[in-house]
């Protein structure tokens, strides 16, 4: 005991939570490489880095989920082995995960003390302590929810509201929350960060995950910035700013700058505007977003998880009502009350889960033709002017294997997406939007799309990138909007651009 007190500092008591030297790697790849971290009593412990840095690793590590891995946790001063995230809640530990975790069939009672029912003398689930109860809890946040009301039906944002007031009354003295605030609006987050600052008071430890900066520099005590699976900084937030933060980030005060780290943007204000987006709001999410897809540019839009990226694609593409606003196509309104009315219209779109558009069953020629049937012939299909056709792209694109014939179910992630992008080359669309483009592929299949894309917009397709990943619209953007929270936050263009200008702007 005596050498706890005194690696804690000489501060009289050990502090809450302390990690040393902590490992974990997943089938041979490290996550976290030798971190150590101590959580304070009574502090709120800000944790930013990019995605796949560690966070939630660590995290897990803390709250019991991940039960292998090498180095040392104590809590007050004591060194543990937590067995699962039962025994984490028993050693006073919660943690809300970055995904919501709500049971949508249950009530929104029953979710808040999901696993801690009051029970009656008789044993049996106290119904009405518990609704009472649950409603005063959620009331704190600042909701006035019918308790009994089905959790699914009711939107993300409440529903993530729910789940924090779960763990923030559980009665935990440690508690982990895992970018908890990308579904809430800004008057949600103000009231959750009172209540923070409240149970801070009360001398809980908090931990607050986000990637939105300003957040996290106006809500921490101290920050800790993770980058590639080690913490490279500590520090209070009164010796921080947000591009100090950002510089530990991306590490630029020791690494060099290589591939899709900057940019110059080469839009061009001639161009003629293709697509128009004017202060269209989709009833939630999206709110007054305006943006101008020209001919022959490729427009990136970068944003966060949840900022709106997804609406935006989905109501350019007919599957979500223009709510406010107006959408004008070569400078004349439009409206598309169905995909197929965008579709008819020029407009296609590849989303992030490209499965969705293609056959896995059928031939890869089938899906490079299906888009261009109407072209071949309306009435006879024509296989060997398919595969004619295919076999050009096919080669074009170094597609492998090589052979039309392929179900293209045994393609690999990076040449299905070539085969979803060659069926606009024969038939060019005005505006091709995709999301998340080049995720998951290798660095070969990367490039050879990043060509292609390229090569589209040379022949005058106007293009729309969306994507969370600031390389991939370094690499491809000739223009960049930044969206946050369904908002245009910043817009770029004929300029020198970096990764930092991204992180800063979203
Ligand atoms: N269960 C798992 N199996 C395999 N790999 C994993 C698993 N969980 C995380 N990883 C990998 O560990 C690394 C760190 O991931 P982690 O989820 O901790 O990042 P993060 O900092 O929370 O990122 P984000 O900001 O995107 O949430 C990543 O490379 C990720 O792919
Ligand atoms: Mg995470």
């Amino acid at each position: 005991m005596a050498e706890d007190v005194i690696e804690s500092g000489g501060g009289g008591h050990p502090p809450p939570l302390e990690l040393v030297g902590v490992s974990k790697s997943f089938g041979g790849v490290a996550a976290l490489r030798d971190v150590s971290f101590t959580l304070e009593s009574g502090e709120i412990h800000g944790l930013v880095g990019e995605n796949g840095a560690g966070k939630s690793t660590l995290m897990k590590i803390i709250a019991g989920v991940h039960t292998e891995f090498d180095g040392i946790m104590k809590i007050d001063g004591r060194e543990v082995r937590l067995a699962s995230a039962r025994d984490a809640l028993h050693n006073s530990i919660g943690m809300v995960h970055q995904e919501l975790s709500v049971v949508p069939d249950l009530s929104v009672a029953e979710n808040v003390f999901l696993g801690s029912q009051p029970v009656t003398a008789a044993g049996t689930i106290d119904w009405r302590r518990m609704n009472r109860e649950a409603k005063k809890l959620i009331a704190s946040l600042g909701l006035d929810i019918d308790p009994t009301t089905r959790m699914g039906s009711l939107p993300v944002g409440l529903q993530q509201l729910v789940e924090l007031s779960r763990v923030l009354f559980s009665g935990a003295r440690i508690i982990i929350l895992d970018e908890p605030t990308s579904a809430l609006s800004p008057p949600e987050v103000a009231r959750l960060f009172g209540v923070l600052r409240k149970l801070r008071a009360e001398g809980h430890s908090l931990i607050f995950i986000s990637h939105f900066l300003d957040d996290v520099i106006d809500i921490s005590d101290r920050i800790t910035v993770f980058r590639n699976g080690r913490k490279v900084a500590t520090e209070r937030v009164a010796d921080l700013d947000k591009h100090k933060v950002i510089g530990y980030m991306i590490g630029r005060h020791s690494a060099e700058l290589h591939m899709g780290e900057a940019t110059e943007l080469k839009s061009d204000d001639k161009k003629p505007i293709v697509l128009d987006v004017e202060n269209a709001s989709d009833g939630s999410v999206l709110e007054s977003f305006s943006l101008s897809l020209r001919a022959g540019e490729i427009t990136g839009v970068y944003g966060f998880m949840g900022c709106g990226q997804i609406e935006l694609a989905r109501m350019l593409f007919g599957k979500l009502p223009v709510w406010k606003g107006a959408l004008k196509l070569d400078g004349r309104p439009v409206r598309f009350p169905s995909t197929a009315a965008a579709r008819r219209a020029g407009i296609a779109y590849l989303p992030e889960n490209r499965r969705m558009m293609l056959f896995r069953s059928e031939p890869v020629y089938k899906n490079v033709s299906i888009a261009i049937l109407d072209r071949i012939n309306r009435f006879w299909l024509k296989p060997d002017k398919e595969r004619a056709i295919t076999d050009a792209h096919i080669k074009d694109l170094q597609i492998r294997p090589p052979l039309n014939s392929a179900l293209l179910g045994s393609l690999s992630g990076g040449n299905q997406q070539k085969v979803a992008l060659a069926k606009w080359l024969t038939h060019l669309p005005k505006v091709l939007i995709l999301s998340e483009p080049t995720r998951g592929m290798d660095v070969g299949a990367k490039e050879d799309v990043i060509r292609i894309l390229k090569s589209l917009r040379d022949r005058g397709v106007a293009i729309l990138v969306l994507s969370t990943e600031p390389e991939t619209i370094l690499t491809l953007a000739d223009r960049v909007t930044v969206m946050k929270k369904g908002k245009v936050a910043r817009e770029f263009a004929g300029r020198h651009l970096e990764k930092s200008d991204l992180l800063a702007a979203a």
